[in-house]
């Protein structure tokens, strides 16, 4: 790797992410069901119908699994609780799955690392999605009652706590391109997820203030970097109506309390109503801003009688196992762009940069140069971004272990750490010991 921790600031922070669903095992500790384990098990949606149920039995193995996260020198780790494990009927809590965050909120602070929460990483529980899951404005009631009672037996030794882990995959991938749980192709769905997953934020930023004013609170938003395919005007106007839904609607919700015009336009018939009153509370001020950021994505007009009138093409640059083109000048751009235009002053953590490879394990060692290569250039990405101004405090690699990579199944590696699904094996790979070695403390 080319930079090392000093280059960095003093304080900044390297992570590792994981989510619940992607890897504890939902089989144990009482969870309930959730749209995941439904989608999953409906024929056609994710690869050999493959779910969460067992995953990397984290649930059981969460101690050596930290142990790998503090012995890489990282300084956070960024996990999720689940909604499902916490409220396995979507409002009572389970008693067996608090213990199970309260042991791990232990086993984090015990290795010295900070703990990163995300409070919602996709697992809807069904008897919320029963009723209509995040198209229903009730979703945001249930979700503040969640996380005040995660929070009140946890949130003491969180040192910062996330809301919503993308909401644009929540809302418009999963309700309006029907890519993920629960599957829906309805505008009128997605609209309403549009707005709901952000109220939900705003509920819930409310029960973080009060429950545990200590916690930096925030958000996690995913972005990609908008390309247009040709000059043609066309082209430039379909970059920048996916930037709309993409980007713009979220980051410009909360930080300026409104939808960007061009996209609220053409939602306007299929939004709930009143939901203009809700925008003050959307954009409470936030402690940071969590980036997660994968590619770029290169965008054509499509003539369809039908908005969005967009299309996105593969483009010419190398590619990931996911088909990703590596990108890394687009997150120093996001970086720059997202201070200048809307964060200003307030920290930014990538809390997700990664890539899926075609992992093998030869004679007992995983070579992922590919990999080491892709972290090595965002890093310096994050660096340039920091020298032109960008106050990011952190960068966290996605993932710590190869996982449930959700629609895909397990098919997609995207860990920094091999897992054997036979044994449950952990192997740590290349990559691993790269970043461990460039992050060494002095
Ligand atoms: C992000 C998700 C994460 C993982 C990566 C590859 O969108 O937050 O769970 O699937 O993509």
């Amino acid at each position: 790797m080319s930079l090392s921790r000093g280059d960095f600031p003093r304080d900044f922070q390297l992570g590792a992410s994981t989510a619940a669903y992607q890897i504890e095992g939902t089989a144990a500790g009482g969870t309930g069901p959730s749209h995941w384990d439904s989608w999953a098990a409906t024929p056609g949606n994710v690869v050999r119908g493959e779910d969460g149920a067992v995953a990397c039995d984290h649930y059981h193995r969460y101690a050596a699994d930290l142990d790998l996260v503090r012995d890489g020198n990282f300084d956070t780790y960024r996990f999720s609780t689940s909604f499902a494990r916490v409220m396995p009927d979507g409002r009572t809590p389970n008693a067996e799955g608090l213990d199970f965050y309260d042991r791990l909120a232990d086993a984090i602070a015990e290795r010295g690392l900070k703990a990163s929460l995300t409070l919602y990483h996709w697992d809807l529980p069904s008897a919320l999605a029963d009723q209509g899951g995040w198209a229903n404005r009730d979703v945001a009631a249930r979700f503040a009652d969640y996380s005040r009672v995660v929070l009140e037996r946890i949130g003491d030794r969180m040192d910062s706590v996330a809301t919503i882990n993308e909401p644009w995959c929540v809302a418009w991938l999963s309700h309006f391109l029907g890519l993920q749980a629960p599957g829906l192709r309805d505008i009128r769905a997605a609209s309403r997820a549009m707005h709901h997953v952000l109220l939900a934020h705003a509920k819930s930023l409310e029960v973080i203030r009060e429950v545990t004013p200590g916690a930096k609170a925030g958000i996690v938003l995913n972005f990609a970097h908008p390309h247009a395919a040709s000059d043609s005007e066309e082209d430039k106007r379909a970059a920048r109506t996916f930037d709309g839904i993409h980007n713009r609607w979220f980051v410009e919700a909360l930080t300026k309390g409104a939808y960007p015009a061009d996209i609220a336009g053409a939602l306007a018939p299929h939004m709930p109503e009143g939901w203009q009153d809700d925008m003050a509370a959307i954009s409470a001020p936030i402690d940071w801003l969590g980036v997660n950021y994968y590619t770029r994505t290169t965008l054509r007009h499509l003539e369809d009688s039908l908005w969005p009138h967009f299309e996105d093409v593969p483009g010419p640059l190398p590619k990931t196992d996911m088909g990703w083109e590596i990108y890394p000048d687009g997150l120093r751009a996001l970086l720059v762009r997202l201070a200048r235009d809307y964060t200003g002053a307030t920290p930014i953590f990538v809390t997700e940069n990664g890539m899926a490879g075609d992992d093998h394990l030869i004679d007992g060692v995983i070579g992922d140069p590919v990999r080491v290569g892709y972290f090595d250039d965002h890093l310096k990405a994050v660096h340039a971004a920091i020298a032109e101004g960008a106050p990011v405090g952190g960068y966290f690699a996605w993932s710590l272990m190869d996982n449930y990579e959700w629609a895909f199944g397990y098919d997609k590696r995207f860990g920094i750490v091999y897992v054997d699904y036979e044994t449950q094996a952990r192997i740590p790979k290349a990559s691993y010991h790269a970043l461990r070695e460039a992050f060494a403390r002095s």
